[in-house]
Parts: C-alpha cells; structure tokens; sequence
C-alpha cells in the first residue's frame, strides 16, 4: 500500500465531511434504543380487532404471546429476556450487520475506518475483512436466504391484517403494513447477495434472457440500496409505532371499510 502523502494537517478536506458520520451515529443509536425497548417491552404488538401485528413481534413464538397473535405456534418459553420473534430477531439483525451498506455506514461512523475519503483512518493498522472476527461478513448472502423468508411471513401478516370485527376491514393500519412488506421487499431484492445470486456468474446474458432481464430489475433497486436500507428503519419503526398506539388506545385505527 503506498504511504500516505506527508502532510501535517489531519485532512485537507475543508467541506463538512463529519456530517455524515454523525448523522448515521445519531440515526442508527435511535433506531436500535427504540427497537430494544419494544422488543423488551412485550406488550402492544397485537390489534385483537383487526389483527394487526407489529413487526417486530412477528411471529410471536412464546408462550407469553397471545394465541391469536401467534400465527405459527409457540415454541419457547415467555422469559423476560426472550423476545417474542425470538426466531426471527436474530437472523433480521445479523442480515442487516453484515449488509453492505450498513458496513460501510457504521465502519466510517462507528469505527471511523476511515470516516470519510481523504481523512485518515482512526486506527493504527487496518485488518480488512480477511480474518476474524470480521471474515464473518461474508456469510451475508445465506443471511439473505433468511430474509426473504421473514419477508414472505411479514407479507402473510399484511394480508391477515385485513380483518375487522364484522370479517373483512381495510384501514389506515393496513396501508401502513403494506407499505412497510412493500419496502422489506424492495430492501431485500435490492441486497448485492440477490444481484449475484440472480445474475452472477452467467458468462453469456444472452443465453438466460429471463436472468438477465430480472438481474436488469435488481440492478435497479440495488443502486437505491442505500436509501431503502434508510426507508426501511423508517418504515419498520412507524408501522411498529403505529400499531402500539393502536393497541394501547391512545389513538383509534382510521378505517375506511368496517
Ligand atoms: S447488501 Fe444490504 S442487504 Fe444485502
């Protein structure tokens, strides 16, 4: 590696090139305190009238959870310090840990590794991705695998949300779930892991026109990677948020049908 240039200063940088850095810290430090306290707050996930159910208890597997929130049994024990998608919480955790983008957004803010280009690394010595702990990183794409399948129960919770009293209902709450699966999805197939998977390795794109026209489709939300990875912390904890305040009466569902 060629040494770096021998001036004094830190950086020549003069722009606010911190910004970043400090806005992914605040950001991601908000987001991971909200969802630690829900996840550990094993209450107001569930809306008994209209069945809707926050993600972040999805599914809801101990035998703490309500039976009717429980859409595919329960299977562990409903101590405090399990959380209620115990199944699911971990693999959606270490899926977005080993990200592509969110490593690059937490080794610059976190690690400063380096924070910024043309700023100098916070660490003495740079180690890479080659060994442990972090040669982990390359299990991202069976991380993947494990996504889309939550996605497709967080879609499954989206279609039973369509429920009322009366039988069928459609309300604010259900734009909100759909919104939020829509986004989970277009996240997940926009993973670098689905780019490869879908389109890596062919040697002629014209011999696999079906591949090579979904690998044109995933191309183009994986350079939105970014932005959904954002949109989607959002969307998780405003739908989660939605349906606590729903479940704890603090605000009514807004309904347009029963
Ligand atoms: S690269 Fe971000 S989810 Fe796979």
């Amino acid at each position: 590696m060629r040494a770096r240039a021998a001036i004094a200063a830190k950086t020549l940088r003069t722009d606010r090139w911190w910004f970043a850095p400090l806005i992914t810290v605040i950001g991601l430090s908000a987001w991971v305190a909200y969802a630690t306290v829900r996840v550990f707050m094993h209450k107001w996930y569930w809306v008994e009238d209209y069945h809707y159910l926050t993600p972040f208890y999805s599914p809801c597997v101990t035998d703490r959870c309500l039976p009717e929130a429980s859409h595919f049994g329960q299977y562990l024990p409903g101590w405090w310090i399990i959380p209620d998608a115990a199944f699911t919480l971990p693999f959606l955790l270490l899926f977005r840990l080993t990200c592509y983008y969110y490593r690059k957004a937490y080794y610059r803010s976190f690690w400063l590794s380096p924070p910024a280009c043309a700023v100098p690394d916070g660490h003495a010595s740079y180690g890479g991705e080659t060994r442990f702990p972090l040669i982990v990183q390359n299990s991202h794409r069976y991380f993947f695998y494990f996504a889309a399948i939550i996605s497709l129960i967080n879609t499954w919770d989206a279609i039973l949300a369509f429920h009322s009293p009366e039988g069928f209902g459609f309300g604010l709450g259900n734009l909100i779930l759909l919104g939020n699966v829509i986004m989970l999805w277009a996240y997940t197939i926009s993973c670098h892991s689905c780019r490869h998977i879908i389109g890596g390795r062919l040697k002629t794109f014209s011999k696999h026109p079906v591949r090579y026209r979904a690998w044109g489709y995933v191309s183009w939300l994986n350079v939105r990677h970014m932005q959904l990875a954002w949109i989607t912390l959002g969307t998780l904890a405003l739908t989660d948020f939605y349906v606590m305040a729903v479940s704890a009466e603090w605000i009514s569902d807004l309904r347009f049908i029963n």
